[in-house]
């Protein structure tokens, strides 16, 4: 499995990270991508990259709770660290409505001047949106040359399906393995298998049977088992099909 959202490099993990990684390849996990959201963590995500590169792969973004006023500082910053530092995509960004009500335009903007710096970098981006649907289709429908991944996607599937028009990825996580995960289980019964990607986001939203719990990356198997059992596929389909997917959106195909 190629878990394709995931922050292992975070405090939560400082007295058993090891171990972590240890059970995650113990439970069949192949590749895990470390997914930044600020400075800090951009800088945090690419060195424990650096510690296990066979293992892991790692983003650099501003994730839209971590805007400020500064964006063209924030924005100079980013783009020195791509330069000087090795990156797989562009992430987390997006918008997020839920815990930014009053900070829409700057969200947006910081949104847009990171779809740019895809663009220019021709990375693929890794996008985060809460009760903002709507205004995320309509920013990424703007750069057509632009392609990433729906992260943690629990809007509807009629959405989903204008994402994937686009030339994205859907991305399910723990959430689908919840029971009233209507959303994401009618993704998953429905979605071409080339278009799937599964992911943890750890800490955060462990799966069933450990819901509530930290999350990691080794839980994956739980999300990728559901989903096996929602489209009554083999669990090796779904293993090997979506952690293609995630090589080819990654663009490290060559590696396993
Ligand atoms: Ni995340």
């Amino acid at each position: 499995m190629f878990d394709t959202h995931s922050h292992l490099f975070e405090d939560e993990f400082n007295n058993d990270r090891e171990l972590c990684i240890k059970r995650a390849k113990d439970k069949m996990v192949k590749k895990c991508m470390l997914v930044g959201y600020s400075h800090e963590a951009n800088l945090k995500a690419y060195n424990l990259t650096k510690q296990d590169p066979s293992f892991f792969y790692n983003s650099a973004g501003i994730h839209p709770s971590e805007v400020s006023v500064n964006l063209d500082n924030d924005m100079k910053m980013l783009e020195e660290f791509i330069d000087e530092h090795k990156v797989y995509a562009i992430g987390e960004i997006g918008l997020d409505y839920h815990y930014g009500k009053d900070d829409k335009e700057i969200q947006k903007e910081y949104f847009v001047a990171q779809m740019k710096l895809a663009e220019k970098y021709m990375l693929p981006v890794i996008i985060h949106s809460r009760d903002a649907i709507e205004d995320t289709y309509n920013i990424l429908k703007m750069f057509p040359n632009v392609k990433g991944i729906m992260h943690c996607y629990s809007s509807s599937w009629e959405m989903a399906k204008e994402f994937i028009k686009l030339g994205y990825y859907i991305a399910l996580g723990g959430v689908v393995t919840f029971k009233n995960a209507k959303n994401a289980k009618e993704v998953a019964k429905n979605i071409a298998i080339d278009k799937l990607l599964i992911e943890t986001d750890c800490p955060y939203l462990a799966p069933t049977p450990y819901r509530g719990q930290r999350n990691e990356t080794a839980y994956i198997y739980y999300t990728c088992e559901e989903i096996a059992k929602i489209r009554n596929e083999d669990f090796s389909y779904i293993d090997e099909q979506t952690s293609k997917n995630a090589r080819k959106i990654f663009n490290v195909e060559d590696e396993r």
